[in-house]
């Protein structure tokens, strides 16, 4: 075999926090990438997470992974930001955006600068925000530059439902679509178990006796799931690290998974300018196309408003600029 024409599948992971680090981990056993480079702000962070999971290569499909530096961006298939600041005593809501968006702007600058031929995918939070900033900064198409969105929502939801409905979760298909936050919804006019539409499926299951009112309180658990769980152990990052292995995977085996990332809009769904999730089509390009499908109008409602919450967002960052 030719050594020269032999490229290794590279994933850099930007912060290696609990999410970088958990994505790691979850990405070594797949066996997906050959090459994890791991760079985080803080060195000695990077070393000890490296250290620790290097000591699992025995155990995980060959893989090498590394403390990286800027010039790994350039030969890598993919790029995933989870790098963040964490919110300072007294500081605003709108003060940690700034910080985050700066943040995510200098890696940004960092990656072009090496005529990297990646696609990014943002993590960072608020997610749908941060995704928007990387892609203008990049310049890149958009397509290229996409949001770690409602991956993770919908496998809640899917989960919620399954448990519900009791039906496997595999058999459970379900998206939550919009923001990756409070205005969030759930596209019940797509959600069907093994095919057949949840409607149709209630008047047979008898489970419940108001389904109106459980649909509201599984998608009140859904949105409810981060406050929960940071509550609980100050951070999630075991279900998003395998939500990061199913969109890094769709794109370094050009699957061209459905999958509900954040991309920018351009007019899909009478939207432009915003970057929010609905169903796209995940390739080696990244985003490759939107899934455009026909939603009832309260689920083009709910959409329209997240995209106004998400505008005001982006609105309220460049005033403070
Ligand atoms: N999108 C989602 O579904 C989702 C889910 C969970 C967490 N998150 C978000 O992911 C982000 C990371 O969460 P976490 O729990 O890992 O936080 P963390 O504080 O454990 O890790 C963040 C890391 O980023 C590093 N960092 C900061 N600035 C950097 C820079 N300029 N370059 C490189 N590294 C830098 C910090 O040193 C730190 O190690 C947060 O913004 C969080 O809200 C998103």
């Amino acid at each position: 075999m030719d050594e020269k024409r032999w490229q290794p599948r590279k994933v850099v992971i930007v912060g290696a926090g609990a999410v970088g680090s958990t994505f790691a981990y979850a990405l070594a056993q797949s066996g997906m990438a050959d090459e994890i480079s791991l760079i985080d702000h803080s060195r000695e962070l990077t070393e000890g997470q490296v250290l620790d999971l290097a000591h699992g290569f025995p155990f995980f499909p060959t893989v090498k992974i590394y403390p990286g530096k800027k010039s790994d961006y350039a030969n890598a298939q993919v790029i995933v930001i989870t790098a963040g600041a964490k919110q300072r005593s007294g500081e605003s809501r709108l003060d940690l955006l700034q910080r985050n968006a700066a943040i995510v702007e200098g890696i940004v600058f960092d990656i072009v600068n090496e005529h990297s031929q990646a696609v990014i995918v943002v993590v960072s939070n608020p997610v749908d925000v941060l995704t928007y900033v990387a892609q203008k900064k990049s310049g890149w198409a958009r397509g290229r530059v996409i949001g770690s969105g409602t991956v993770l929502d919908s496998a809640r939801f899917r989960y919620l439902l399954s448990q519900h409905c009791g039906i496997d979760v595999h058999n459970t298909h379900a998206y939550i679509l919009g923001e990756h936050g409070d205005s969030e919804f759930a596209a019940w006019s797509l959600t069907n178990l093994a095919g057949m539409r949840i409607n149709e499926y209630c008047p047979i299951c008898r489970k419940c006796t108001d389904w109106e009112k459980e649909k509201s309180a599984i998608v009140k658990a859904v949105r409810d799931s981060a406050y929960h769980i940071i509550d609980y152990k100050g951070a999630t990052y075991f279900a998003i690290g395998l939500a990061l292995v199913r969109i890094v995977g769709a794109i370094l085996r050009n699957q061209r998974s459905v999958l509900t990332v954040s991309t920018v809009l351009d007019g899909e769904y009478g939207l432009k300018d915003v970057c929010l999730s609905v169903p796209a089509i995940v390739s080696q390009v990244g985003v490759e196309g939107i899934m455009e499908a026909s939603l009832p109008s309260k689920e083009l409602e709910a959409l329209s408003q997240s995209a106004s919450v998400l505008r005001g967002a982006i609105a309220e960052l460049r005033q403070g600029d």
